[in-house]
């Protein structure tokens, strides 16, 4: 059934109050709510959410008094309603509502509501997960406070026993078992509610706010055996809770934070009040076991469930539709915290822009494109997209830049002065924004209203006479009216390559607009949209035979870092293309990309992440994002093309680097000694990707063998995991001679070996072999599936090999269409037993309108067999029927 955003209602009546108890016996968990009900608008009746699948209901009475199905109450599917005269007709009356329901986690693969996870139990709520634990009005504007949840198990088995908020009390209970009593003070929807029970080993420590003085503590959970895991995601903690305070003024508010790690979970992590959950992928971390990415992504994970405590959980979304509120605001900050942290906001602008125009951008321009603020939706789950995340974040950061960061904090302060405690809107956001700041920015809704990457197109010329540049910018997007774009703009002198006009934001509000530049003394060359100032796709409207002598320029001159790395992968993808189609003899190109690249290598200082990403080409699927008709094997042959040629070209002095770096990282630490400051991770990043370059060398025999040898000799010296996974990835993607065969044969096998079962190092070795490029790599792909430490019912694992694979183009795309035919049949198996799943691997078939008849032919065969399936699940159900409309 499909719900839409402009059907909003308020609730008849709402729950106030609300007590439980969880008694979880092996096999079965019996849960009984207690809910204070009370009048909301009055009008209508009392509609509970529970899912038929999920729940067995035992009892229900209201008042005291059994209800009697068909006369009190009738259920209907999901939902059961109560007739509205037994309930209280003045606006101060109460009533109380007591059920009991028998639920079944063990057998929960679906990994919503309560579920068992090895051994332990832990609950996922949003977004409609509590209809799988009790009945209850399970939608966001239903705030209220849990005064009280009972947990009680086995002593042995689970001996902690964790909920929301603070512990009241505990003990023991007759026959071997346990209890304990959780409170959550502050009213809160159904979607952050949690439980957790198992037998769980944990690090604490403690953290008091500023600058109310509360002492919190903090500590953190898993599986025993990772316990020496967890260090890194407490640090991370306090790191955030110091950051809220310093950059938004904003504090904790209990006197508990716990988080806990779990193995199988559907998504990053979840916010649930002072209860987080967190896939373990996102949490553990040492050395030997994780990257330096790993480490960056736990920080900024813990951050954004941290600072979800604010922008979510005390100020949350009236309804689902709203979702950008909280998680585009949550990953705006988390970025912020992140560049923070990193002391680089470029290097964290390059990393995110990056991903939004490799991942958005496609979805954007997909059958499941949808505007931050979705219209509709069959399954909510299907909507915690990159667009609502990843896109939200980017129209929370044109506030910033329209209103400057003094005007943006005050636009937060006032919305949380006018919305603490409530469920509220994005238009509740936007207006908190621009009244703080006495401005009309009601223009700006568009954003929220319109689906698809806009695209903004400048020309410009320079008056000799007035000694005026005249810069004209126009608009284009699936929005009739403007949107509101803001264009951060800096001017280069063409003679002198000095920055004459410093970082302006020009608020283009028409479809077109011609600013001005006056008081220039010659010619200048723009810096546009720098820092990536808006979500969009910036053209020049004429290309000029300057163009790339100008991006030369920019990639050299530019004070603007982002926009420096910027103008190097112009000239990269132009280069790519013009390698594609066959026809790069004619151009400079060639020469302008050389010598960026070398400029890039020789850079001295040490900006060493900069200087890796300058040396990186643009990914494939950001290439996919130029190309009217993608073609997967062409553009993987172009890119390796140029990225092999350069190699050759600098080879000497790619080595000579490589070889500086080992004897540098040596000299500074080595061994177990991983230092996690930027210019450790800078010296790593740009070290592998240089292995890259001198791995990707492998036209002859020898230098097969030179190759092999270099990644294996990198392989078998490294400690830390960055490393090691570096030469792994280019050894698993090496071919041909025994001896090439043989490392790599080797060192998968010590890796597998070394994992010693560790899943997330297991993940790490599916993966390597997912993403190879060898010829007969969906085989071996194939093979895994079958090999013992395999399963799809762990999603971590499902899409370390899956996913991943989809990932590899060249070969998920190849002509006879095995690859599509493989994730139809492994999408199908999924969906019967975890349809979040499911419907997210149906993802990679949906955008068969980018590429050639006959590949798109074959997708749609795919699509269309896991169409016809039955049962299907409405979340698969929806993202392929949407791909296969009209
Ligand atoms: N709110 C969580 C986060 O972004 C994500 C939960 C998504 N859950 C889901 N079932 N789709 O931090
Ligand atoms: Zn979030």
């Amino acid at each position: 059934k499909e719900i839409f955003r402009s059907d909003y209602t308020a609730l008849p009546f709402k729950v106030s109050n609300v007590s439980m108890n969880f008694d979880i016996r092996d096999g079965e968990t019996f849960i009984e709510s207690e809910l204070t009900i009370v009048q909301n608008t009055g009008e209508g009746d009392l509609v509970l959410d529970g899912e038929a699948d999920a729940l067995t209901l035992l009892s229900i009475s209201l008042d005291g008094k059994d209800l009697v199905e068909g006369v009190d109450y009738s259920i209907d599917g999901d939902t059961l309603t109560i007739v509205s005269s037994l309930l209280p007709t003045t606006a101060d009356g109460t009533s109380v509502l007591k059920t009991k329901v028998k639920v079944h986690p063990e057998k929960n693969t679906q990994l919503s509501g309560l579920y068992k996870s090895g051994s332990m139990y832990c609950t996922q709520c949003e977004a409609m997960g509590f209809r799988r634990i009790t009945y209850y009005p399970d939608r966001p504007d239903n705030m209220a406070i849990f005064d009280s949840v009972r947990i009680e198990a086995d002593k042995e088995a689970y001996p902690v026993l964790l909920g929301n908020g603070n512990k009241l009390e505990g003990g023991d209970v007759e026959g071997d078992r346990h209890y304990a009593v959780w409170e959550d003070p502050y009213p809160k929807p159904s979607y952050l509610f949690c439980i957790v029970a198992g037998k769980l080993g944990s690090v604490s420590s403690s953290y008091t706010t500023v600058p109310s003085g509360r002492k919190v503590h903090l500590e953190v959970y898993s599986e025993p055996e990772n316990v020496s895991k967890l260090g890194h995601a407490l640090e991370s903690l306090k790191k955030s809770m110091k950051w809220d305070e310093d950059t938004f003024g904003l504090e904790y508010d209990l006197d508990v934070y716990n988080v806990v790690a779990v193995n199988d979970f559907n998504m990053g992590a979840m916010e649930n009040k002072g209860l987080n959950v967190f896939n373990t992928a996102y949490c553990l971390a040492d050395p030997k076991s994780a990257t330096d990415l790993d480490y960056e992504r736990i920080e900024s994970v813990i951050g954004h469930e941290y600072f979800h405590n604010w922008t979510g959980n005390r100020v949350t979304c009236r309804d689902w539709f709203q979702l950008t509120l909280k998680e585009g605001l949550t990953v705006y900050r988390d970025q912020e915290f992140s560049g923070d942290m990193m002391q680089s906001h470029a290097v964290k602008r390059i990393e995110d822009v990056s991903s939004l125009r490799g991942r958005q951008f496609a979805e954007d321009a997909g059958p499941m494109s949808h505007p931050v603020r979705p219209d509709s939706y069959i399954s909510m789950d299907n909507f915690y997209t990159a667009t609502v995340y990843s896109k939200g974040a980017e129209v929370v950061r044109m506030y910033r830049t329209l209103l400057g960061k003094d005007g943006f904090r005050k636009g937060m302060d006032l919305y949380f002065e006018r919305h603490d405690g409530n469920a509220v809107t994005c238009d509740d956001f936007l207006s908190a924004m621009g009244d703080a700041n006495g401005v009309d920015i009601s223009q700006f809704s568009r954003w929220y209203q319109t689906n698809g990457t806009p695209t903004v197109k400048y020309s410009s010329k320079y008056d000799e006479e007035s000694k005026t540049y005249y810069l004209t910018l126009t608009q284009e997007s699936n929005s009739d009216e403007p949107l509101l774009i803001p264009i951060s703009v800096g001017l280069l002198d063409k003679a002198s390559g000095e920055e004459v006009v410093a970082t302006k934001v020009l608020e283009l509000k028409e479809k077109e607009q011609t600013f001005e530049f006056d008081g220039l003394n010659g010619d200048v060359l723009p810096s546009m949209l720098r820092g990536f100032s808006a979500p969009v796709k910036l053209v020049q409207a004429e290309a000029d035979a300057s163009e790339e002598e100008d991006l030369a320029f920019l990639a050299a001159r530019d004070t603007d870092g982002f926009n420096r790395w910027e103008a190097g992968q112009k000239l990269y993808t132009s280069l790519i293309f013009q390698t594609l189609e066959g026809n790069q003899d004619e151009s400079k190109t060639l020469d302008y990309v050389e010598e960026a690249f070398g400029r890039a290598l020789n850079m001295d200082g040490n900006d060493y992440s900069i200087q890796a990403y300058a040396l990186t080409l643009p990914s494939e699927s950001t290439l996919a994002e130029e190309m009217t008709v993608v073609d997967p094997v062409a553009l993987h042959k172009a890119r390796g093309d140029v990225r092999e040629s350069l190699a050759q070209k600098y080879l000497s002095e790619i080595r000579a680097k490589y070889d500086e770096l080992t004897e540098t990282m040596e000299s500074s630490g080595s061994g177990e000694d991983i230092k996690l400051d930027a210019t450790s991770i800078g010296q790593r990043r740009l070290r592998n990707v240089l292995l890259g370059y001198l791995c990707c060398i492998k036209d002859t025999a020898e230098e097969r063998d030179a190759a092999s040898e270099l990644a294996m000799k990198q392989f078998e010296s490294s400690y830390g995991m960055t490393d090691r996974y570096s030469a792994l990835n280019c050894l698993a993607s090496m071919d041909g001679e025994e001896s090439v065969v043989a490392r790599r044969d080797a060192a998968l096998q010590k890796f597998y070996d070394d994992a010693n079962g560790d899943a997330l190092v297991l993940n790490k070795w599916f993966m390597c072999q997912a993403v190879a490029d060898l010829p007969d790599v969906l085989d071996r792909v194939k093979a895994l599936v079958k090999h013992p430490d395999f399963t799809l019912t762990n999603p971590n694992r499902c899409s370390s090999l899956i996913s991943a694979f989809t990932m590899n183009a060249a070969h998920f795309h190849a002509e006879d269409g095995e690859g599509y035919n493989f994730l139809g049949d492994m999408t199908a198996q999924v969906d019967k037993l975890n349809p979040q799943l499911s419907s997210r691997m149906g993802r990679g078939l949906i955008q068969w309108r980018k590429y050639s008849e006959e590949r798109g032919a074959l997708m749609k065969e795919a699509l269309q067999e896991l169409a016809d399936m039955k049962p299907i699940s409405s979340d698969l159900f929806e993202v392929v029927s949407s791909s296969l409309k009209e």
